[in-house]
């Protein structure tokens, strides 16, 4: 029979409490003095370990077994926890218990448009995320991770996680494939920069992308060939309703074009708080892009390239086409490129031989949305407080104080004059939020 999770133990005598949230993942809270808990957690990345953690499952030697409500009444004797910030151990937030009112959200989202919360926590950890699921259970629930890839178009009314999951921790190497587990709440290109800094390389052409780790498995995030799908192991997700963990490797995350089975048929239903990767010191280079070829070759690194100097041409060439969200509110892409059937693309090309394309999945073809929106006219577009970026179309922008409703505004005119012009639907790729 499947064991549940999470279990909780105590360790008789010594009042350690336990919550083993998966088969190699255990919280464990450990006493200082009359008021406090240390709280760490523990991968059983190795035999003994993993052993361990069978041992505290099967209540051998001093272990306990608990029921959720003994666990709670236990931890509350002592109010105050902190924890070492040593990497593999995750730092107990102040605010676990208690909801933020009326959270602003806009400083939250890199786009900036203004909106509030009703209710917000900041979750470190599996058992932050459990009480939030369980905490005021009638109102809607929405994850924020990084908030680079959503539109708030109004104030959230239910509950918001702020996934704040951290670490990085390294569960097996052989000398040269380095399989690492990451919190869900680290920022992105922080984590890409760390592991080209660890040598643990193939994440170097999605260096800079905005947003959280948590959140890149969502949407299969992807730049300059590479997507996140390529160099994912497994990740691990607590169910929203029962609170339980559960393991997805890639074929059950169902990853497609900037999609997977989170935007699809099991979307809202799972919290994501790790993602594991598997990388190598020997991985291939992809450079085939020609931004690229281009950008190694006027640096004179085309020769003997490092996965470092991939990653500094990826950055280069974003900034100089994307805006900096510090500096100009924006998503990213606001729009996926569409992809179409063979005979909808033959319509579209006769019309308009120059149309940029690429081959897609199951003899489909994708199109490259900046170029019909540039070619409608697009590009530079600007109204009184959003627009369409000079040097990207696919990235609107909010030029200070747009709400929600002025940019999806601004969105509808471009899907409405594409599909005009082209006969093309757009869809966006930001999530819209209270739309
Ligand atoms: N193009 C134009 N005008 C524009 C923008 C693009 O003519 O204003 C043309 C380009 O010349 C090129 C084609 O459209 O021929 C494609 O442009 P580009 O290579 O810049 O990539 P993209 O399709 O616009 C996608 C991703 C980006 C990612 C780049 C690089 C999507 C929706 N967007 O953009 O991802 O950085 O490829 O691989 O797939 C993001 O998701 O936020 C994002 C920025």
């Amino acid at each position: 029979m499947a064991t549940i999770f999470p279990q909780f133990r105590s360790l008789e005598g010594a009042d350690t409490l336990y919550v083993i949230e998966g088969p190699r993942h255990v919280t464990e809270w450990q006493p200082m003095g009359a008021e406090k808990w240390m709280v760490h957690q523990h991968y059983a990345s190795d035999y003994p370990r993993y052993q361990w953690v069978t041992e505290l499952l099967a209540c051998e030697g001093a272990a306990t077994d608990l029921s959720s409500e003994e666990w709670e009444a236990h931890v509350h004797k002592r109010n105050v926890v902190s924890a070492s910030t040593a990497p593999g151990r995750v730092p107990w937030p102040a605010e676990v218990g208690a909801w933020q009112r009326s959270a602003e959200l806009g400083p939250l989202t890199t786009f900036g448009a203004e909106a509030k919360s009703e209710r917000m926590a900041v979750v470190r950890t599996d058992a932050d995320v459990r009480w939030a699921l369980r905490s005021a259970p009638d109102q809607p629930l929405m994850v924020l991770g990084g908030g680079s890839n959503v539109l708030m178009h109004r104030d959230w009314t239910g509950r918001m996680l702020h996934m704040q999951v951290t670490g990085v921790q390294k569960l097996a190497d052989d000398g040269d494939e380095i399989e690492v587990v990451v919190g869900a709440g680290e920022s992105w290109h922080g984590w890409v920069m760390r592991s080209l800094d660890e040598g643990w390389n193939g994440l170097e052409n999605l260096a800079l992308i905005p947003g959280s780790v948590g959140a890149s498995p969502m949407q299969n995030i992807g730049a300059y060939g590479v997507e996140v799908k390529d160099r994912f192991a497994w990740l691990e997700a607590i169910h929203r309703e029962t609170g339980a963990l559960e393991r997805f490797d890639a074929e059950r995350c169902a990853f497609g074009y900037r999609d997977s089975l989170f935007k699809q048929a099991e979307r809202e239903q799972w919290v994501i708080v790790r993602v594991a990767f598997r990388l190598a010191r020997t991985s291939p280079l992809q450079t085939k892009y020609g931004a690229i070829q281009s950008e190694l070759a006027v640096r004179g690194w085309d020769q003997g390239t490092t996965h470092r100097q991939v990653a500094e041409a990826v950055m280069h060439i974003r900034r100089s086409k994307l805006p900096d969200p510090e500096v100009l509110g924006n998503a990213g892409s606001f729009f996926k490129n569409p992809v179409i059937s063979q005979a909808a693309f033959e319509a579209v090309v006769a019309a308009h031989p120059d149309v940029v394309h690429y081959p897609a999945p199951n003899g489909q073809v994708k199109l490259a949305a900046g170029w019909l929106i540039d070619q409608a006219g697009w590009k530079g577009h600007r109204r009184a407080t959003c627009g369409v970026h000079d040097r990207q179309a696919l990235v609107l922008v909010n030029h200070g104080g747009a709400t929600g409703a002025e940019i999806w505004a601004l969105a509808q005119d471009i899907m409405q004059d594409v599909l005009a012009k082209y006969g093309v639907q757009l869809e966006p790729e930001v999530n819209q939020i209270g739309l």
